[in-house]
């Protein structure tokens, strides 16, 4: 396991930054490239371990992907261009990857197996199989089909209508593959607003479906095209330097090409909240928003996050948790119990590395309570494994009076391979 030693106190970041690609969309863009019929050109794609993994996996599926150094080239032959793997597919870290296969593999008639890391094996997959069992799909695995190791055999699936427990777009979106595959129409209730790049995507792939309320329809048997598609820089990597900006002495930091798509920018919301010096810059593109951020030291409040907004910034809450240690006041987050069955328990890992680096913080049964205006110090942390842990941690040297040990950073590489180049980037 690797480890980073940062001496970064009270440095000055200063610059342009574009991010790295969204990895929900970058996950996505190969998944529709794959069953569409034809060539799909992905510019700006996330090269990091997790979508190198669903390559990885449709290329064992019989799927033709060029790699180049600006593009990403799938050559589709529709939903029957899959074929049955000679190998084991395996996910890595990906919980997108996993979840939303099953719901592509489970309606494809031959047999297949998926497994991931450490990680992956403890992460539910009950929420993805039971309701695609209930659609007809045959699915095996440990513990009853809970966990990974788990086998499909693809079969013919019926139509559903889903109400989905909670809001999650991987599982929203691996009942939309199957309902893609199902005679019939399906039809998807959310409890709350998810990210919706699945449903942006159908259309840009010239397919259909239909948004009624706080439902999601789509039509079985349904034929994609293989189209251009420009991934947008994550907003999720983006709200590392935001909150850096924010907390950093004298800094202005601006970020281009950050995906806006208003299911994911609670984030932004939140910080305008809190008080930033933020300024927000959309621009006119086709298919998924995206616009300029710029973000300037900031004076900030403690405020209260919950409800609809949770789902709209659920990745970036171990970051918020961060900048709400330099606000003035109390910050609670609540309604964030999912954040427990991420890449680790990130209410824990939040709560126990920002405790080791001074900070108050305090668990809740969903959330955490974190106290304002604290002095962080030097320390040896971990990332858990998990790469949002880890950036955040590296964020946090920048504030804290001594030197941070971060024990694990190579999990970084699963949604950001150069983010300590593009930190130290902006380093005056
Ligand atoms: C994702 C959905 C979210 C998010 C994850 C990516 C996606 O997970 O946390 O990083 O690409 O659909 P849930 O659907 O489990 O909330």
């Amino acid at each position: 396991m690797k480890e980073i030693e940062l001496n970064l106190t009270n440095s000055v970041l200063q610059g342009p930054l574009e991010v790295p690609g969204d990895k929900s969309i970058s996950h996505r863009s190969v998944m529709f490239g794959a069953l569409a019929e034809g060539k799909t050109t992905i510019r700006h794609f996330l090269k990091g371990a997790d979508c190198l993994s669903t390559i990885d996996i449709f290329r064992k599926l019989g799927v033709e992907i060029e790699e180049t150094e600006d593009e990403i080239i799938v050559h589709g032959n529709g939903w029957d261009g899959l074929k049955e793997p000679v190998e084991i597919l395996d996910a890595g870290n990906s919980g997108t990857t996993t979840r939303l296969l099953l719901g592509i593999l489970a309606g494809r008639p031959f047999h297949s197996v998926l497994i991931g890391d450490e990680s992956i094996a403890k992460r539910p997959m009950d929420r993805v199989v039971v309701p695609l069992k209930n659609m007809g799909a045959q699915i095996s695995g440990r513990e009853d089909g809970r966990f990974t190791p788990l086998a499909v055999k693809g079969t013919t699936l019926t139509a559903t209508h889903y109400e989905l427990p909670m809001a999650s777009a991987q599982v929203k979106s691996a009942i939309i593959f199957a309902g893609l595959q199902a005679e019939g129409e399906t039809v998807i209730t959310e409890p709350l607003p998810t990210r919706d790049h699945t449903e942006k995507m159908i259309e840009q792939f010239g397919g259909e479906m239909t948004r009624r309320g706080n439902e999601i329809i789509v039509k079985g048997g349904q034929v994609f095209n293989g189209t251009d598609i420009y991934v947008p820089g994550d907003i999720s990597s983006a709200a590392f330097f935001l909150v850096a900006g924010a907390i950093a002495p004298n800094s202005e930091i601006i970020l281009k090409n950050v995906g806006l798509n208003p299911t994911r920018t609670g984030i932004i919301d939140v910080m305008k909240n809190m008080g930033a010096n933020m300024e927000v810059l959309s621009e006119d593109s086709k298919g998924e928003e995206v616009g300029t951020v710029i973000i300037r030291s900031s004076e900030l409040q403690g405020i209260e996050i919950g409800g609809d907004l949770i789902p709209r910034l659920i990745d970036e809450i171990p970051i918020i948790a961060l900048l709400a240690t330099q606000a003035s006041g109390k910050t609670i987050i609540k309604d964030a119990e999912e954040l427990k069955l991420k890449e680790t328990n990130r209410i824990d890992a939040v709560v126990n590395e920002l405790t080791k680096l001074g900070a108050k913080v305090e668990a809740t049964d969903d959330g955490m309570i974190i106290h304002g205006n604290q002095s962080l110090t030097g320390g040896r942390v971990t990332s858990y494994g998990d790469h949002r842990i880890g950036m955040m941690l590296a964020v946090a040297s920048l504030i804290a009076s001594g030197p941070v040990a971060i024990e694990n950073i190579e999990a970084i590489a699963v949604s950001y391979p150069q983010f300590f180049e593009d930190l130290t980037s902006l380093i005056q």
